[in-house]
């Protein structure tokens, strides 16, 4: 099983960006987290961050084939792109949101989520665990 990690804009900066709304953890941190944990659950993954929205929309086509899930945080694009969510329509591989902070105690832009209505499930509010979560319902849901 391949599974395909997602960060997107400005996710990079985590660690420095906002430590008490995202946590004091860096991306790197939450990718050593992540290997560690594909290591324990058995599966590969491939994990990208970019601020650009079509550069997501194109990491996404290129998994038809390759991967069997994908895990996606897209910052931002979240609340606004209609792109990204179209393209995991389109590759109509499943997919998990995770978001480090809880959207829904945020402002109310934040509680709409274009993916959220193609993913089977968000996972919110838990800082890097959120990912770790996501991870384990994602492979779960992949091997039943
Ligand atoms: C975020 C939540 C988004 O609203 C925000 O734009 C981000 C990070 C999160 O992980 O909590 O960039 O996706």
């Amino acid at each position: 099983t391949s599974i395909l990690v997602l960060h997107g804009p400005n996710l990079n900066l985590l660690g420095k960006r906002e430590p008490k709304v995202y946590g004091s953890t860096s991306l790197k941190e939450i990718n050593t987290l992540l290997n560690k944990r594909a290591l324990s659950l058995g599966v590969k993954i491939s994990i990208f961050q970019s601020n650009y929205e079509g550069t997501i929309v194109e990491l996404i086509h290129q998994s038809l084939g390759k991967h069997q899930g994908i895990l996606i945080n897209a910052g931002a694009y979240t609340h606004s792109s209609l792109a990204i969510a179209d393209s995991l329509l389109a590759v109509e591989i499943p997919a998990i949101e995770v978001h480090l902070s809880n959207i829904y105690k945020r402002e109310n832009i934040r509680h709409c989520s274009h993916i959220a209505p193609i993913a089977i499930g968000q996972i919110v509010g838990f800082g890097a665990n959120s990912y770790l979560l996501g991870l384990n319902a994602l492979c779960d849901h992949i091997s039943q």
